[in-house]
């Protein structure tokens, strides 16, 4: 198949572009580099040996958007572009509307004035807010506690009306799959591709390698009063590249149409949690580097402890992670190594 990627460039994008090629699709990145450069897609090209074109663009643009339908025969959307950052996302919210929201719009405008009907979404294990119970399975409350979360909840409540409306009607033609993360870490094994935060990181990986590297003093583990086994809070971690194939599963049920109604909804974690304090003597571990640390207060809106019901995507898609903390660490330090500067190293 002939897969647009929206975003290709990014962290997870740039991952999915390997698995793509990889499992034998042509794929066309469309990305405004907002948050990224170049430098990954010819890293993608370079792991892969395969050549695409990429288009730099904005996926609110409808000009962009035609000129590209019009120009490649895309079968299907992987839709990675968005903003992610949730502190940000409360001070920029319009920022975030438009470009989560209303960039989705647009591309859904596009594909179904193209008759382009196959659709993957990032979305997040954000939705599930605060959950009452852990693991977190599919069809738990949803709820969002930021303009980040609730830009993800909106897209999924339009991709699911957007289906319902085709039901009503019998013209079903959507196939769409809401991709459910929890907590993306890692990097390609080659080294090659990796997560370039911008400025100082928020999320806990690239923090810890950025301490180990040098380039920061000390973590600061935020909590160590939660309900867990040792008062610091637990996620679900999972490998980028587990994550990226995880899309091509998906890509795959959808267009072999096993699906009997049009929307979809997979977490992709690992089904296991990891406290801070375990995810930082994994990391030591692995790359024989010591990683400062002080314990601070609790991060506002963080939860005690999220990990994630993978029966759903096991059963219907055949998809588990494979790789295990180790070479979640073993895989980012080397990212980090090759890389201390990330992209601009
Ligand atoms: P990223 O910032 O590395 O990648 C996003 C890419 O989209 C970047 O290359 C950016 O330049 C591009 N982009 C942004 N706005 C665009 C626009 N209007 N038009 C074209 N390109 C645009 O982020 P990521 O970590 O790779 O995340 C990818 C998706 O997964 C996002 O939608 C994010 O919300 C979602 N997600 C990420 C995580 C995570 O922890 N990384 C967790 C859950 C969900
Ligand atoms: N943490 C620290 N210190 C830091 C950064 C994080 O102790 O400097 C802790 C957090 O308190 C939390 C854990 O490490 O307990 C993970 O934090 P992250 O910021 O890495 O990830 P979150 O679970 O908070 O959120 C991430 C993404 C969200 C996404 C969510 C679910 O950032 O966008 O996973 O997929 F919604």
């Amino acid at each position: 198949m002939k897969v647009l990627v929206t975003g290709g460039a990014g962290y997870i994008g740039s991952h999915a572009c390997v698995a793509l090629l990889e499992a034998g699709h042509d794929i066309v990145v469309l990305d405004n580099f907002a948050n990224s450069c170049m430098t990954s897609l010819d890293r993608v090209k370079q792991i892969t040996g395969e050549d695409f074109p990429v288009v730099e663009g904005d996926v609110n643009h409808h000009r962009v958007l035609d000129s590209l339908f019009n120009s490649h025969d895309i079968d299907a959307v992987m839709h990675f572009a968005g903003y992610k950052a949730v502190g940000e996302s409360c001070e920029k919210p319009l920022l975030y509307y438009r470009n989560n929201v209303a960039g989705t719009l647009s591309l859904c405008e596009a594909m179904q004035k193209h008759q382009v009907a196959l659709l993957i979404f990032s979305s997040s294990a954000t939705v599930y807010g605060d959950p009452p119970t852990v693991p977190i399975k599919e069809d738990f409350p949803l709820t969002a506690t930021n303009p980040y979360g609730r830009s993800k909840l909106m897209v999924e409540e339009i991709l699911r009306d957007l289906v319902s409306a085709e039901q009503l009607t019998g013209s079903g033609a959507w196939q769409i799959a809401l991709m459910r993360y929890f907590n993306p870490v890692g990097a390609h094994p080659s080294g090659l591709i990796g997560e370039d935060p911008n400025g100082i990181p928020n999320n806990l990986l690239p923090y810890i390698s950025q301490v180990a590297i040098g380039r920061l003093p000390a973590l600061s583990v935020f909590g160590s009063d939660y309900p867990t086994i040792d008062g610091t809070g637990i996620r679900d971690y999972l490998h980028v590249m587990d994550l990226a194939e995880g899309h091509v599963r998906a890509l795959d049920y959808l267009a072999q149409g096993k699906s009997t109604s049009g929307c979809h909804t997979w977490n992709l974690g690992t089904g296991k949690g990891y406290s801070v304090l375990e995810m930082i003597r994994a990391f030591e571990s692995a790359s024989g580097k010591t990683v400062s640390f002080k314990m601070a207060p609790r991060r506002a809106g963080d939860i005690a402890a999220c990990w994630a019901d993978t029966s759903k995507a096991e059963n219907e898609l055949g998809w588990t992670a494979s790789r295990g903390l180790s070479e979640m660490m073993e895989d980012s330090w080397r990212w980090q190594l090759g890389n201390p500067q990330g992209y601009r190293s």
